[in-house]
């Protein structure tokens, strides 16, 4: 079992469970958290936008240029932002642990 953390935007944490190989995105849809993915992960709404915690950041694959540049058009960017339909969750990413953004702008619309 692997756990993540999202931290939700009124500070509440919330812990989800996978036991597959799965993306970050999939994770926060199968437990409630209120992240829309419009998208369903071909990179075209941001709607998905996490702030990793620091400590997490590093760990992660770096992002690829389509991501980069998605993000440049995201609302609320920080350092350490990364779209969670990008980031597939492993057992080495036990204890994941990422924010949600106090807003997402649907670039499909
Ligand atoms: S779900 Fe649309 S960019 Fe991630």
């Amino acid at each position: 079992m692997t756990k993540v953390i999202f931290v939700e935007k009124n500070g509440a944490q919330k812990e989800a469970f996978t036991d597959s190989k799965t993306t970050l995105l999939h994770i926060a849809q199968a437990n409630d958290i209120d992240m829309e993915g419009a998208c369903e992960g071909s990179m075209a709404c941001s709607t998905c936008h996490v702030i990793v915690a620091d400590a997490w950041y590093g760990k992660l694959p770096p992002p690829t240029e389509a991501e980069a540049d998605m993000l440049d058009l995201t609302y609320g960017v920080s350092r350490t932002s990364r779209l969670a339909c990008q980031i597939v969750v492993t057992e080495a990413l036990d204890g994941l642990t990422v924010s949600m953004p106090q807003s997402t702008r649907n670039m499909m619309e």
